[in-house]
């Protein structure tokens, strides 16, 4: 078990790094805003050539960054020298009540950073409108895969599901083109985010929100996914929007899909082909899942998705990203 240490103002970066490597826990007593520089510096450069490296080194990160705890009490007020108020944020987070606890810093600094992004919404052009994503839900911060299916030909079509509907994006935009939808997932942050998210777009008589597993029962005329495209282990929850282990959802959609469409639906899949680049699996594979499922491939429509953030070369993933290409590609029962 970690021993908890008590430090403040007058620790260094470097001491921080010992402590923190020799198994310790450490409980900031001093500036907010100090502790936020120190847990800047105590993040590492990566020098990964691989992606198992690459998530070896954010897994290690991620367990040495929570090891700087601060304290917060029940009404989430941090009771540090310049501590901003973080109460709204952590209730968005953590519900209405807490409880007195140590949290890493970090996990604070992602509560703040969902707090805001949720307040100002992402702006979404296929709707014309901004969606709301709430902590801990799939944030559409690159939407082309929004424009993507706002562009492609409906199949004769009045009723759709929307699978892993996250903030209730892709079902948003499905009833704006007139029809009927079903939402589901499993997360149910995302099922109250997608309900929020639809009532103030004014959709909730078109769309019903459902926690489950892939599909509601019976069938629809189109059924819609975008599943997480990376096939490897989350390490956070926050990683499950993502991260699909063994590719589960993706899997299990296709394998599920020819059982819920009506005769002559469609299923659309939204799918990043970036573990191909990866070399987590290959076209050959999807292509092979999606026969194995009775599917047939009817159309396939790209789109390049933009990376806003800076490139870094050295990051594994930056070459990856660079040859990304975003499909949704439209199937039908063989
Ligand atoms: C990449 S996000 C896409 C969210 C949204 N559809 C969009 O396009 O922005 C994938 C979503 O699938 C959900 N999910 C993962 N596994 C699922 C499952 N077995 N059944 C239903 N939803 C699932 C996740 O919680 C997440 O909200």
């Amino acid at each position: 078990m970690d021993n908890v240490i008590t430090v403040d103002d007058r620790l260094s970066a470097q001491q921080a790094q010992r402590l923190i490597t020799q198994g310790n826990q450490l409980v900031w007593q001093g500036d907010f805003h100090h502790a936020k520089q120190l847990l800047a510096a105590l993040k590492r450069p990566r020098k990964a050539a691989t992606f198992q490296q690459y998530r070896n080194h954010q897994a290690d990160q991620a367990r040495r960054l929570n090891s700087l705890l601060i304290a917060i009490d029940d009404q989430y007020v941090v009771p540090l020298r310049r501590a901003p108020d973080v109460a709204q944020a952590c209730r968005e987070a953590y519900g209405a009540h807490g409880s007195p606890r140590l949290i890493p810093l970090r996990e604070l600094l992602g509560v703040i950073g969902a707090h805001q992004l949720c307040r100002r919404g992402i702006a979404i052009p296929a709707l014309d409108e901004r969606i709301h994503p709430h902590y801990g839900v799939f944030a559409p911060t690159r939407p082309e895969y929004v424009e993507l299916a706002a562009i492609q030909p409906l199949p004769k079509a009045t009723t759709a599901f929307d699978i892993g509907t996250g903030t209730g994006v892709l079902a948003a935009l499905l009833a704006r083109r007139g029809l009927q939808v079903i939402a589901t997932d499993t997360s149910n942050r995302a099922i109250a985010c997608a309900e929020d998210n639809l009532e103030r777009l004014g959709q909730t008589g078109r769309v019903e929100v459902m926690e489950q597993d892939l599909f509601p029962p019976g069938r629809a005329d189109l059924v819609v996914c975008n599943p997480p495209w990376i096939p490897a282990r989350p390490i956070t929850t926050l990683d499950h929007a993502v991260y699909d282990e063994n590719g589960r959802m993706l899997q299990g959609w296709l394998d599920g899909l020819a059982g819920h469409l009506t005769p002559n639906g469609e299923g659309w899949l939204i799918l990043s082909d970036l573990a191909e680049h990866l070399g987590l699996r290959t076209r050959a594979e999807l292509v092979a899942a999606i026969g194995r499922a009775n599917l047939r491939v009817a159309g396939r429509a790209h789109v390049v998705p933009e990376h806003r953030k800076a490139k870094d070369s050295r990051d594994p993933l930056h070459w990856a990203r660079v040859k990304e290409v975003t499909s949704l590609w439209r199937l039908k029962v063989s």
